[in-house]
This record gives structure tokens, C-alpha cells and sequence, in this order.
């Protein structure tokens, strides 16, 4: 928890008070919503709820509850600022670490406490709320990366197939039985699954461009035209050649979707791009926000997956063929807000875990989800095919 904290204020020490508050994009939160609900967010569960305790000040609860204010009213609430925030923060986490010294983990007859799961889920929680901060904070001009470290990426680059192949048969889909999982990654369940393809790496910026070139699609959020024919993209105020060998992000479900039907293939199902990650090293991946951007595809070799895929976990989100929804014998945990309300065909399932997520959150059946229409987010996709098509 204080790794966690430590790095949330890390990503805000160069912001100014006013852009703190300031709304960039109506899709995103102000920074100073995003910080109070993580308090906030920790005094419901650990405080309130684990130890049994009052809230320091209940109306809080209404302000930072996401559900009940949907992102483009945040900043018209009463929200905290200043000292105030910070100090509510630092409240909250007192009050907190009382609640885990007398709280016992051990204990199998609270689902909320089998498993260490209220204190997992609050790490994850503010790791997750870190990613959204830099969906944000990379739209923030001159925006100095605290940490930066580029040496993180391995860029072994090795020549390959464009695709493997992935044999058929039953694979086992979500989370074991130990270990902190969220709701909808249970229960696990064997799915029969035919032989097909998978790209070996994600769809990178070259073929993107071509695609755009020849079709006229929409380019992805962020470029624009050179002059000369070719793209800039502008990311942490940086404005610069685009990158050809990175994989493609900030592309919507509908862009993934046209490109994997223009060159003759489909996106995958999430049954597929998790059987295609299985046995994926997670120690070999581009992530934990360091990099602050992808590393080139076909980098990580030591991290592939059985099938000899690249970058299952880490650089971008990999949107998927499916709706989101419940596995056979879901059950809500801890309440139905985290993902029943989603159920239902709007969101699409997204895979793998970009550069901006942590290792506290992401594994092999983590199920990230949003609006096929949404291209802020760090999003991008590989393309797999039936066996016998493709290359
Ligand atoms: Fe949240």
C-alpha cells in the first residue's frame, strides 16, 4: 500500500494546484476526483466496511462513488483540493493501517478477508486509478515522467512468422483458486477451443498507417499528418515522427475491428487470446509505467507464451471479439458495481495489460472492459485467424 501511494504521488508532485483540477478531456476525471476517490474508495472498504469504523466525513462518499457521478459531472462537484485532499489522504491511510493491525487475514469465514482480498483490492484499485491518471497526465503539456527509466524495455528483437499457431482443445479460462482475482475473472471453467492462429506481436504502427493510407480509416487519438505523407504523434506534450515498430495504441474497437477484416483476418475471442497467453512470463513484459510508452513489437522474447506469442502482458490493451459478461456460475464480489453492472453487450473485453499497468493487476485472466468506441485509453490489438488462413 505505501509502494502504491508512494508512486501516486509521485505521478501528481509536478502538477500545479490548477492542473489538478483542470478537466482535459470530457472522457477523464480531474486528477484531484481521481485522488479523493482513491481515499475514499479505502475508507469505505478497509474503514468502513473491514473495521467496522464511521467515515470521517459521510457526503464524501457521494462525491467519489463512480457509478453515481459518471465522468463529465466530476468537476462540478464539491470536490477536495488543496491541503484538504492531501490531508484526507494521509487521514484515511492512518486510519487504515489501525484497521490491518488488528484485522486477521487468516480468517475463511469473511470472503472479504480469506485471502488478504479487502487489502488486495485496494492496492489494485489505486494501481488501476494510476493507469487512468496517465491516460490523463500524457495529455498534460511538458509533463516531466517522474521515474522515467526507457532501460526498463528489453528490445531483443528477434525475426519471426507474423503468426503461430495455437493447437486446439480444452483450456482452462479465469482465475485459480488462490490468489487475488476479481469477480468476473470466476469461476474457472474449461472451454473447448478450435486450432487458429494468433499474431505473434501486436499490430504495430507501420501496418496501422498502411491501413489508413489505403482504406482512409480514422487515424488512431493523437496522430496527425506530417505534410510529407507520413504521421507525427504527440504524447506528453512531445511531438514526434511516429515510431513504426511500436505497437499501434489509442485505436477504438471499430478500428481494430476494420483493420483485422482488411488484411484478412478477425480479432480474437477472449477464449482464444487467453489460451494464445498461456504460460506468458510476466516478468519479461513492459510494465509498471516506467517506460512511459511500448516497447518495439517482437521485444521481450524471454516472455513469450507457449505458443510463442510476444507481449501478451504489457505495452497495450489488446481489444478482443467478445462482449463482456459473466462466466458460467458468476457470482458479484464484493459488490455488484465492480462488474455485473457492465454485463450486458455495450463493452468489449480487453487483454493483456498495457505499459501502464502494474503487475499487481495484471495476469493471464485479467479482464479489463469499456466502450468499443473509446480510443483514450491505452488500446491497441492483434489479429487472429481460423487455422488454414493466413500466413
Ligand atoms: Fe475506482
Amino acid at each position: 500500500m505505501a509502494a502504491a501511494r508512494e508512486r501516486t504521488l509521485a505521478l501528481i508532485e509536478p502538477l500545479s494546484e490548477q492542473q489538478l483540477n483542470r478537466v482535459y478531456s470530457e472522457l477523464l476525471s480531474p486528477l484531484a476526483w481521481d485522488l479523493g476517490h482513491i481515499a475514499n474508495f479505502e475508507e469505505l472498504w478497509l474503514v468502513q466496511t473491514v473495521g467496522g469504523l464511521e467515515p470521517l466525513d459521510g457526503a464524501l462518499g457521494r462525491y467519489y462513488d463512480a457509478i453515481e457521478n459518471p465522468r463529465p459531472v466530476r468537476n462540478q462537484l464539491p470536490l477536495l483540493r488543496g491541503e484538504e485532499l492531501r490531508g484526507y489522504l494521509a487521514d484515511v491511510r492512518g486510519r487504515a493501517l489501525d484497521v490491518l493491525d488488528r484485522t486477521d487475514f487468516d480468517r475463511t469465514d469473511d470472503p472479504l478477508l480469506e485471502g488478504a482480498f479487502a487489502y488486495e483490492m485496494l492496492i489494485a484499485h489505486e494501481r488501476q486509478h494510476q493507469e487512468t491518471m496517465l491516460q490523463l497526465l500524457q495529455m498534460v503539456d511538458g509533463y516531466e515522467c517522474p521515474g522515467y527509466d526507457p532501460s526498463v524495455v528489453e528490445l531483443a528483437v528477434e525475426p519471426g512468422p507474423e503468426m503461430v499457431a495455437v493447437p486446439g482443445g480444452s483450456y482452462s479460462i479465469g482465475a485459480a483458486g488462490a490468489g487475488f482475482a476479481y469477480d468476473n475473472e470466476r469461476p474457472r471453467h474449461t472451454v473447448e477451443i478450435e486450432p487458429f492462429l494468433i499474431d505473434r506481436t501486436p499490430v504495430t504502427n507501420a501496418a496501422f498507417a498502411r491501413f489508413v493510407d489505403e482504406t482512409g480509416d480514422e487515424p488512431p487519438l493523437y496522430w496527425e499528418p506530417d505534410g510529407e505523407g507520413g504521421w507525427l504523434r504527440t504524447v506528453f506534450g512531445r511531438r514526434e515522427p511516429l515510431d513504426e515498430r511500436l505497437p499501434v495504441i489509442h485505436v477504438d474497437w471499430g478500428q481494430a475491428e476494420r483493420f483485422a477484416r482488411w488484411s484478412g483476418k478477425r480479432l480474437p475471442t477472449e477464449y482464444e487470446w487467453e489460451a494464445a497467453a498461456a504460460g506468458t512470463d510476466p516478468g519479461h513484459a513492459n510494465l509498471d509505467q516506467l517506460a512511459y510508452g511500448c516497447a518495439p513489437a517482437g521485444a521481450y522474447a524471454e516472455g513469450a507464451s507457449a505458443c510463442g506469442a510476444l507481449q501478451m502482458l504489457g505495452d497495450v490493451w489488446e481489444w478482443t471479439a467478445t462482449d463482456f459478461a459473466g462466466y458460467p456460475g458468476f457470482q458479484a464480489f464484493p459488490y455488484r458495481e465492480y462488474s455485473e453492472v457492465f454485463f450486458g453487450g455495450d463493452y468489449r473485453v480487453l487483454r493483456g495489460g498495457a505499459w501502464a499497468a502494474t503487475r499487481e493487476v495484471v495476469r493471464p485472466s485479467f479482464r479489463n472492459w469499456d466502450l468499443p468506441v473509446r480510443r483514450q485509453i491505452f488500446a491497441g490489438f492483434r489479429c487472429a485467424a481460423d487455422s488454414g488462413v493466413g500466413s
